[in-house]
């Protein structure tokens, strides 16, 4: 919360005459504007400095629509390394895209994805490896998202994982999601690169890393990931 001592939060009539001809009632209405849209305010500069002043809102996509999806596992153990935050995943179980089909209309749950994206203050996806491939369900929710204004990837914070059963740990997957995801222009990480090979073996029955060095990788993905949405 936004103290409201904050000058840009303050309501400050211009003078006495025009304070007095304002309704209780309608100071009070403004007043609850106000901290609604300072709630809604993340970030303040404040003398120069950076201050985040709510939760960061972070989404999960998971790739992978299996319910005990490694993949998805791995963006639960994402989001618990990144901490204190607003955590909620993405349902990319969306219709074929389909020109036809959009004609009639965007699909709800496309425009319900789209405003999480837009919502969101940095974004986690983890795609498995399908031949060697991002999965379809993954590249069907991007290409709908493309055909969505305004843009919801530009300049967002982004962090890519997977998960697989092979020993590349998805490596393939990765670098063709992020080649599909650089016309969207948003900030994907470069480093450190976090891929899960032998998935089966890596997480336990309750869907936790067993690695303690891979959970320290992850963390510092999301301390990287952290980083990049304070840089604005
Ligand atoms: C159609 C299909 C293709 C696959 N291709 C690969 C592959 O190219 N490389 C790989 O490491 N694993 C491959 N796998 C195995 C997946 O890595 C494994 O099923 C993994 O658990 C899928 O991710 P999930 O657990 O998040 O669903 C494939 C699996 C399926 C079903």
């Amino acid at each position: 919360m936004i103290p409201r001592t904050d000058p840009r939060v303050n309501i400050q009539a211009p003078n006495a005459a025009f304070a007095a001809k304002l309704s209780t009632t309608y100071r009070e209405f403004l007043d609850c504007m106000l901290r609604c849209l300072a709630d809604t305010l993340r970030v303040l500069h404040i003398n120069g400095e950076r201050h985040v002043t709510q939760k960061l809102n972070l989404l999960g996509i998971s790739g992978s629509l299996r319910a005990a999806s490694y993949n998805t596992y791995l963006l639960h153990e994402a989001a618990r390394c990144f901490g204190d935050c607003t955590f909620e995943m993405a349902n990319i179980r969306l219709p074929l895209f389909d020109e036809d089909l959009e004609a009639e209309g965007i699909p709800a749950d496309v425009i319900t994805l789209h405003s999480q994206i837009l919502a969101a203050d940095a974004i986690i996806i983890a795609t498995p490896e399908y031949n060697k491939n991002l999965s379809g369900s993954l590249k069907n929710a991007l290409d709908w998202l493309s055909r969505v204004k305004p843009q919801p990837w530009a300049g967002k914070p982004v962090a890519i994982m997977s998960a697989a059963a092979g020993g590349t740990g998805g490596v393939r997957a990765q670098y063709s999601l992020r080649h599909c995801m650089t016309t969207f222009n948003p900030r994907i990480l470069q480093a450190p690169e976090i891929m899960i090979a032998g998935a089966g073996k890596a997480f336990d029955d309750d869907g936790r890393l067993v690695d303690a060095r891979t959970v320290s990788f992850l963390a510092t993905q999301m301390d990287a990931l952290k980083a990049e949405v304070a840089r604005g």
